[in-house]
C-alpha cells in the first residue's frame, strides 16, 4: 500500500485566476489528493433547477491537469436557503422542541421524506455528470453526519418515520405491527404508559421526568438507522454511476450513530482529527493534562480513532482532514508544537492509513472559519504546516509501502452499547466512551498494538481481547469471547441489559464457564474511589460479584472486585490507570505477550514491517531507542 498526502480546497471560495498557482504549489509539495464541493451546493444550484456546471467542470479540470486526483463530495450537508423555502419544516429539532436554523450548516433533518428526495435529485445530477470523469478519483457522501448534535432530531418527520420503525421492530398485525408486543417488550404497564396504537407514540423528549429507557433506546436505534439510510440513499446512486470508491468523513468521539453499519455500504473509512481542538473539547483530559499536551494533543485520542475506523473501513481508511495549526472551534486554540503536524501524519500512517489530506488549503478570510490556519495563510503565503507536509511528502518517498498486519490485542467496540450508557449512566460524566478510552490508554501504555473491532468480529488470532462496558452482548457473542482462546476482560456492566433495556435473568453477565454474578451495582461520587488491596482503584461505578470463580482483584476489605475463569476475567468495576494496568499487564503476561514501559507521552506502534516511536510529551525523553526529543517520530524496520 502506498502512503499519500492532500488537502480539502474550495474553489468556490477563490478567483479563478488563482486556481492553476495553487494546483502547482500543492503537487509541488508533495499532495496527490484534492477534496473539493461537499459545501458548494448555492454555487452548483443558485436557483432550484438552474445548475451551474461550469465553474466545477473548470476546477476538476485544472487540478486534474495539474496531476491531483479529485475527492468530490456530495453537497448535502449544506441545503442552500431556497431549499427551505422549498421545504420549510426539513429542519432538524432539538430536543426542546425548537427547529435548528438556517445560517451555519447541517440544518437538516434525517427523516425528512422532501430533503432526502432533494439530496437524491441533487447527487444523481453530480454523478451523471462526474461518475466517469478522469480526474475524479473518490467520492465523499455529505459532510461529517452527526456534527453538531445533528443525529437525533424530534420533528414531524422523526415521529412519523420512528413510528414505521417501530411497527417494523415489533411487527405482526399485517403492517400495523403488534402494540401489545411493545407495551410488554418496554414493560408500559409501568406508570400506565401502555399504548392501544404505534400512532400514540411519541418521540422521547419533553416528557414530565425521564422516558422510559426502552422507549430511549429504541429512539436512539432508529436515529442511527436513519442516518445509515440516508447514506446508503446516495452510495447506490453514485455506485450506479461510477466506479470510483465511496467515503465519508467521520469525527472524533461521535457515537450518535453505528458506524460499522455505515461503514459496510462505503469503501473507505476517513476521519477529520484535530488533536488539539480535541484535548480540549472532547478527550476528557484533566485540567493538568490538557497544560502539558496544549500544542501536542492527546497520546492516546487521534491514535484511538485511527484503529477504530480501520475497523469501521475494513482495513481501508484515511484522515479526511488532518488540523494544520490553530482551529477556531475549541474552548482555546493553541498552535501546535514546531513538528507536530508531522508527527500527527506518521502516527497515522503508523496505524495504516492510506491517505491524509491536510484541512484546508488556505485559511478564509471570510465567515465562521476565518480564524482556522490552513497550509496557507490568507495572503497566499505559507503557512507553518505547509513545510512540515512536504517534509512527510519527501520522507514518504524514501519509506515505500508497507502492507498491514493484525494486532496481538483486540479492543471491540459497540456503538448501541454506548447508547444504553447514555440512556442510564447510573452516575454523572459516566460514558461508555471514556470507559474504552481508559483501557486503550492502558495498553497503549504498556507499548501494544491495538485492534478495535465491531462486536460481530472474528477473534481468531488475538492473544488479548478487552470488551470493557458490553452493555449490550448477544448470546452469540458470550459464545465467541469465552471459546476465543485469548486472554479476555470484559465488565462492568456486561450483558446486563437485554434489547429493551430490561434486566436479563440470570442475573448478568451470565458468561460460559464463569461462575460470577453481579448482585448489586452502585455508582460512586468522583471523590469516593474504592481502594484496591495492592494497588490502583475503583471510581464512579461499583458491583457486588458473587460466585465461585477465582477472585483477582479486591478491595482494602477484601470485598471481590474482579473474578477469573481459564482466561475469561470479569472486572466489577471502573478501573483507575493504576488498577487497569495491573488487569493489563497481567492478561498480557498470560498471554505472552510483551510489554514495555514507556515514558509518559512516548508511544510505539507497530506495522508489520516497521515499529514506530512518537514522543507526544513537551520534554525530551530517554527511552529504548535512545533520546526523542518533543514531536519526536523514529520509525524502525523491523
Ligand atoms: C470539520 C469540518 C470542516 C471544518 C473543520 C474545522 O469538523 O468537517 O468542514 O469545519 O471541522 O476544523
Amino acid at each position: 500500500m502506498n502512503r499519500t498526502l492532500g488537502c480539502c480546497y474550495y474553489p468556490e471560495h477563490w478567483p479563478e485566476e488563482v486556481w492553476a498557482e495553487d494546483a502547482r504549489r500543492m503537487v509541488e509539495a508533495g499532495l496527490t489528493w484534492v477534496r473539493i464541493g461537499e459545501f458548494a451546493w448555492s454555487r452548483l444550484e443558485p436557483e432550484p433547477g438552474r445548475l451551474d456546471w461550469g465553474w466545477l467542470d473548470r476546477a476538476i479540470d485544472i487540478l486534474g491537469a495539474a496531476g491531483l486526483r479529485v475527492v468530490l463530495g456530495t453537497p448535502t450537508a449544506t441545503p442552500p436557503r431556497w431549499m427551505l423555502t422549498r421545504h420549510p419544516d426539513m429542519l432538524a429539532v432539538d430536543a426542546e422542541g425548537r427547529p435548528r436554523r438556517f445560517g451555519s450548516r447541517r440544518h437538516y433533518c434525517f427523516s425528512h421524506p422532501g430533503y432526502i428526495e432533494e439530496c437524491r435529485r441533487i447527487v444523481t445530477l453530480l454523478a451523471d455528470r462526474y461518475g466517469r470523469h478522469p480526474h475524479l478519483a473518490a467520492w465523499q457522501t455529505d459532510n461529517e453526519y452527526g456534527c453538531h448534535d445533528t443525529v437525533l432530531s424530534y420533528s414531524d418527520a422523526a415521529r412519523e418515520a420512528f413510528r414505521d420503525w417501530l411497527r417494523a421492530r415489533y411487527p405482526g398485525g399485517g403492517n400495523d405491527g403488534d402494540i401489545a408486543a411493545l407495551n410488554a417488550a418496554w414493560g408500559n404497564v409501568f406508570w400506565s404508559m401502555e399504548y392501544g396504537d404505534f400512532d400514540e407514540i411519541d418521540l422521547p423528549n419533553l416528557t414530565v421526568t425521564e422516558p422510559n429507557p426502552a422507549h430511549a433506546l429504541a429512539f436512539r436505534r432508529f436515529a442511527s438507522d436513519r442516518v445509515a439510510a440516508f447514506n446508503r440513499a446516495q452510495v447506490e446512486i453514485i455506485r450506479a454511476r461510477s466506479d470510483a470508491p465511496i467515503v465519508h468523513n467521520y469525527m472524533g468521539r461521535e457515537t450518535a450513530f453505528d458506524h460499522f453499519a455505515l461503514g459496510a455500504d462505503l469503501d473507505i473509512a476517513s476521519w477529520d482529527s484535530y488533536p488539539l481542538g480535541f484535548l480540549e473539547d472532547r478527550a476528557g483530559a484533566s485540567a493538568e493534562r490538557q497544560l502539558r499536551y496544549m500544542r501536542q494533543g492527546d497520546p492516546d485520542f487521534q491514535a484511538f480513532h485511527h484503529d477504530l475506523y480501520r475497523a469501521v473501513g475494513r482495513g481501508r481508511w484515511w484522515v479526511m482532514e488532518q488540523q494544520p495549526g490553530p482551529v477556531n472551534w475549541a474552548p482555546y486554540n493553541p498552535a501546535p508544537l514546531p513538528g507536530m503536524v508531522r508527527l500527527w501524519t506518521w502516527e497515522a500512517f503508523a496505524h495504516g492509513a492510506e491517505a491524509v489530506l491536510y484541512f484546508r488549503w488556505r485559511q478564509a478570510p471570510f465567515a465562521q472559519e476565518q480564524m482556522h490556519a490552513g497550509l496557507l495563510r490568507p495572503d497566499s503565503a505559507d503557512a507553518p504546516a505547509l513545510a512540515e507536509a512536504r517534509a512527510v511528502a519527501g520522507e514518504l518517498a524514501e519509506a515505500g509501502a508497507v502492507a498491514p498486519v493484525q494486532a496481538p490485542v483486540a479492543l471491540i467496540f459497540d456503538y448501541a452499547s454506548s447508547w444504553a450508557w447514555e440512556v442510564q449512566p447510573h452516575g454523572a460524566g459516566l460514558s461508555y466512551f471514556g470507559l474504552v478510552l481508559d483501557h486503550y490508554r492502558a495498553l497503549r501504555r504498556l507499548g501494544l498494538s491495538v485492534d478495535v473491532l465491531p462486536p460481530d468480529a472474528f477473534l481468531d488470532g488475538y492473544r488479548m481481547v478487552l470488551a470493557p462496558g458490553l452493555i449490550l452482548m448477544d448470546e452469540a457473542l458470550k459464545d465467541r469471547l469465552a471459546a476465543c482462546g485469548a486472554e479476555v476482560l470484559v465488565g462492568p456492566r456486561a450483558a446486563c441489559r437485554g434489547p429493551d433495556m430490561g434486566i436479563p435473568l440470570p442475573l448478568p453477565p451470565a458468561l460460559p464457564g464463569l461462575d460470577a454474578t453481579v448482585t448489586r451495582v452502585e455508582s460512586l461520587r468522583p471523590d469516593a474511589p474504592v481502594p484496591l488491596s495492592g494497588g490502583g482503584a475503583l471510581t464512579g461505578w461499583r458491583e457486588d460479584l458473587a460466585g465461585a470463580a477465582e477472585v483477582v482483584l479486591s478491595d482494602e476489605g477484601g470485598g471481590p472486585v474482579a473474578r477469573r475463569s481459564g482466561g475469561l476475567t470479569y472486572m466489577g468495576g471502573w478501573g483507575d490507570a493504576a488498577a487497569l494496568a495491573r488487569l493489563v499487564r497481567g492478561m498480557a503476561e498470560r498471554a505472552g505477550v510483551p510489554v514495555r514501559d514507556l515514558p509518559p507521552g512516548v508511544r510505539v506502534r507497530e506495522t508489520g514491517a516497521e515499529r514506530f516511536w512518537f514522543n507526544h510529551g513537551p520534554e525530551s525523553v530517554d527511552c529504548d531507542i535512545g533520546m526523542l526529543p518533543p514531536a519526536a517520530v523514529v520509525r524502525e524496520g523491523l
